[in-house]
């Protein structure tokens, strides 16, 4: 029986991914390589949608690519592969770009936040069609299932509704996704902010637990985070952000329920608990880490897994073009 496809991504914009990434979308990426034809990209393409320094844009990407690796990808299984190898990515934008409409892109929030941040005078025209190509990247491999966290929900709402559009004024030529968000830790909250996500853009490094940091750099910074004064151990994102964030990931790396933490934990405080989610936190990264380091030790090594990967993914992404093209009027080159 043939696996049905799937396709994620990440982009390289800084050293290191973060305990937000890892939960919300690496871990299931893992556990889904087995079930599903899998593609796995790093969009360097968007990366480039705000200032890069190409120096450590080239960087950044070749160490995503360890950091897929190390924490579960087989390259064996799934194909890992860098976004600009795939010429596709770009050709299908331009046409997803002409059949979404100014109003609806000018929706998306996450082009709103980021442009409200820099300024609109600061903010390119990349930024703003960021979530058409993004909808290229997922509808090229004709992907059943995309496995993000929650802040990727828009972006899937918005690739879904141009899929049906182009089917339904060209014929059918694209598969459906559908966005599979884990329900525990679709959101990972900033350790110093609980009520923002964690993301790399953090005011305060404190907030950010990045998967390359050493264990004392972890330990300090859960032992700082923010929680409240009540010194209860209870689950209630509203009212207590920051322990209810402690205790998902908590939950989430240990496989122990939110309940039964909650239970044992009873009466014990919050030095407890941090001390827990620390080590938990710890355990889960260090090999990650290790692995990390030794993979980046041979990048000429990595760039054959990543052009490998980059021949499966032309393979399937020519193969969706075509039909666009060819169901659009377009006339083909002999
Ligand atoms: P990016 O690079 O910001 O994040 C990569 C993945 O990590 C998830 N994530 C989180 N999950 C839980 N809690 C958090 N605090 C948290 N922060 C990030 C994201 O939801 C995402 O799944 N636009 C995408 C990249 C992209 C893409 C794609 C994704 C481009 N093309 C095609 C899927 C399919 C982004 O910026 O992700």
């Amino acid at each position: 029986m043939t696996k049905p496809n799937l396709l994620s991504g990440m982009q390289p914009s800084a050293a290191s991914l973060h305990l937000g990434n890892y939960l919300g979308a690496l871990t299931q990426w893992v556990q889904m390589q087995n079930d599903f034809n899998a593609f796995y990209v790093i969009v360097d393409l968007h990366a480039i949608t705000v200032p890069q320094d190409p120096k450590i844009l080239r960087d950044n990407t070749r160490r995503t690519a360890a950091q897929y690796i190390a924490a579960g990808l087989d390259p064996s299984k799934s194909s890992l592969f860098v976004q600009s190898h795939v010429p596709a990515h770009a050709q299908l934008a331009w046409v997803l770009n002409c059949i979404t409409g100014f109003g609806e892109a000018s929706r998306m929030t996450q082009f709103k936040d980021k442009s409200q941040k820099g300024g609109s005078d600061n903010s390119s025209v990349g930024l703003f069609t960021y979530p058409i190509l993004q909808a290229a990247d997922i509808l090229l491999y004709q992907p059943t299932s995309v496995p993000v966290g929650e802040d990727q929900r828009q972006h899937l709402e918005l690739t879904r509704d141009l899929a049906m559009r182009f089917n339904s004024r060209f014929g059918e030529t694209f598969v459906i996704p559908q966005a599979q968000i884990l329900k525990e830790s679709a959101k990972i909250y900033d350790l110093q902010v609980p009520t923002a996500k964690m993301s790399k853009s953090a005011q305060d490094p404190k907030g950010l637990i990045n998967l390359m940091d050493e264990p004392n750099q972890i330990l300090k910074k859960i032992k700082s985070a923010v929680t409240d004064t009540d010194g209860e151990i209870r689950f209630d994102p509203s009212a207590k952000p920051g322990v209810s964030n402690l205790l998902g990931i908590q939950s989430s790396l240990s496989g122990e329920k939110v309940s039964d933490i909650e239970a044992r934990l009873k009466n014990q405080g919050y030095g407890a608990l941090k001390a827990e989610v620390a080590d938990v936190v710890i355990e889960s990264l260090r090999p990650i880490r290790e692995r990390t380091n030794e993979l980046l030790e041979d990048s000429a090594e990595l760039d054959r897994l990543l052009a490998k990967g980059a021949e499966k993914a032309n393979e399937q992404a020519e193969k969706t073009l075509k039909t666009v093209y060819e169901n659009l009027g377009l006339v083909m080159a002999l």
